[in-house]
């Protein structure tokens, strides 16, 4: 007999609401990044905002994921899409207001979600008061005399993530640091004053009841001393592959500690009784080994490091192999949990990233949600949405489109070539922050009211939730079962795994109640039957004591 399966009848099963949080839930949790300004529009400005957000949270609960987390809504004038904070305690207008911010925490813990908000403490906006003000400036920035017989050339060789030197000249003839836009200055972590406020910062918000942070440039706010020449005319392309003066210097770590104790002074909730609710840190690091990374979540730092040698890993099985192994090793060495990530705001979206369409998309997209960790997904992967690779100049906001360097926020040129560069556009990021499609008829397709800020591709509503919702041949429905089983299947996300002997290309390997077959060739192969199926990322064929796995897929096999 020979049977097709692609995925099962997706299962609605959701774990009920925990108001206590388990201790560990971060573990092996799934948590959906919502980029604001392109989720959901409740006012018609054609930007996202919070009730947007919060208005779709029952989507996000029902697609089955953990956590959702927020990129930047604070003040900003948004030279870099938010990531240019003027005020960390208050919404930008453009989001709404505290008030939204608040609601939408306690409707997601209202569906059993939580809440991770980002936090950007390696510069502030250079509307920022305390940048306003010249005597507090030279204090809180990285600010020196430039060089020359006039102090007229930039104080070192260092070359700012998106083009250009990392330096800008004052009126008053001093320059001061910007490893991003000149709109975003660096602060200077040598300062108390500065490690005081954001404690302040991270207070207020856990304060407000949010259940961790995504830590931008967590790798960046230390600079070695001397602020010592680099030396290299290629700078980029050491960025993530070795140490930096200005990148995951060792110095780092004391103020990843001093925030662990911060948050775990909010993760014993006295009289509550066990188990006590956990806050956490994530750092967006990019680091140039995953032994380097690991050293960000040792058990006193923080809780999580997006891996994103995995995300710039080659849809080749030796590859992923190979960083799948040295991922799980190293963040076992310091007893920490893996945190697998494909796509998110500063990469090609991994449809296109990985060359081989849907098909691949989906197949690595089980993959990732086979390995022990936790995993973060960007909004509309679910609904399989490709980069936008035709974007008009005149509407592109990527700050680095302006300075002329692909970026991927601090990552190494490999991956602004690898995973922002490849099929996207010129490798700037405007492409995977389209605003996504809700529904197939309405302007926007359903993102708000009015239109989108960035322009939305004319067959995007064949791609829209409305579209694929409650069809089971859907990437949305994909993702579904995906979750559901995921959640279904205890030990599923932070236990062991084992290889499995495989042919050339494809990759096998057994986690509890689970075998994962993963084909990366771009043709059938055939293996003698490894179980029954349970979900399938394309149609696989069963007969005969054999399968056939298609080319680029991912089948997940009960044991
Ligand atoms: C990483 C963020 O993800 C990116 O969008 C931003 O441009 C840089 N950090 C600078 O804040």
């Amino acid at each position: 007999m020979t049977q097709e399966l692609t995925s099962p009848t997706p299962t609605t099963a959701r774990r009920a609401p925990e108001p206590g949080r388990a201790a560990g839930w971060w573990r092996d949790a799934v948590i959906y990044q919502v980029y604001v300004r392109s989720f959901a529009d409740s006012d018609g400005d054609g930007i996202g905002d919070l009730r947007g957000a919060r208005e779709r949270l029952p989507y996000l609960a029902e697609l089955g994921v953990d956590a959702v987390w927020l990129t930047p809504f604070y003040a900003s004038p948004q030279a870099d899409g938010g990531y240019d904070v003027a005020d960390y305690r208050t919404v930008d207008p453009l989001f709404g207001e505290l008030r939204d911010a608040e609601e939408l925490i306690r409707a997601a813990h209202g569906l059993g979600l939580r809440v991770i908000v980002d936090i950007v403490p390696n510069h502030t906006s250079d509307r920022h008061p305390w940048f306003q003000d010249p005597e507090l400036a030279r204090q809180r920035y990285v600010f020196r005399p430039g060089k020359g017989a006039h102090g007229e050339l930039p104080p070192n060789d260092w070359e700012s993530v998106f083009g250009g030197p990392a330096w800008t000249r004052t009126d008053r003839g001093d320059w001061y640091l910007h490893l991003f836009a000149p709109e975003q200055p660096d602060l200077d972590w040598d300062n108390p004053d500065v490690h005081e406020e954001f404690a302040a910062i991270l207070r207020f918000w856990l304060d407000l009841g949010v259940d961790g942070f995504r830590v931008d440039v967590a790798h960046g706010m230390v600079k070695a001393a001397g602020l010592p020449d680099i030396g290299h005319g290629e700078q980029a392309k050491l960025i993530g592959n070795q140490v930096l003066p200005f990148f995951d210097q060792d110095g780092v770590h004391a103020i990843h500690r001093t925030w662990r104790r911060l948050l775990d002074s909010y993760s014993a909730v006295p009289g509550q009784g066990t188990p006590p609710a956990e806050r956490i840190g994530v750092a967006e690091a990019w680091a140039p080994s995953p032994e380097r990374l690991a050293l960000y979540v040792r058990p006193d730092e923080l809780h999580q490091a997006f891996n994103f040698q995995f995300l710039t890993a080659d849809w080749q099985a030796g590859a992923l192999r190979t960083v799948i192994d040295a991922s799980l090793a190293a963040t076992a060495s310091v007893g920490a949990p893996t945190t697998w990530v494909l796509s998110n705001h500063d990469v090609v979206r991994h449809r296109t990233r990985l060359g081989g369409g849907l098909p691949r998309a989906r197949a690595a997209t089980l993959l990732m949600l086979a390995l022990p960790g936790s995993a973060y997904l960007y909004q509309g992967e679910e609904l399989g949405l490709p980069e936008v690779t035709d974007l008009p100049d005149e509407v592109r906001q990527d700050p680095a489109f302006f300075r002329g360097r692909p970026a991927a926020g601090g990552a190494p040129d490999g991956a602004s070539d690898g995973a922002s560069g490849a099929g996207g556009q010129d490798g700037f990021r405007d492409g995977c922050r389209v605003p996504i499609p809700w529904t197939g008829d309405e302007p926007s397709y359903g993102f708000g009211p009015g239109g989108s800020w960035l322009p939305q591709p004319a067959d995007w509503g064949g791609l829209s939730v409305a579209a694929q919702h409650g069809d089971p041949s859907s990437t949305l429905e994909f993702y579904r079962a995906a979750l559901g089983l995921r959640r279904q299947l205890p030990g599923l996300g932070d236990g062991e795994l084992s290889w499995r002997p495989a042919p050339e290309g494809v990759l096998t390997f057994a986690r509890p109640g689970v075998l994962c077959t993963v084909n990366t060739l771009g043709r059938p192969v055939e293996l003698p039957l490894p179980g029954r199926p349970l979900l399938a990322s394309a149609p696989v064929t069963v007969r005969d004591g054999a399968a056939v796995l298609p080319g680029d897929s991912c089948v997940w096999w009960a044991l």
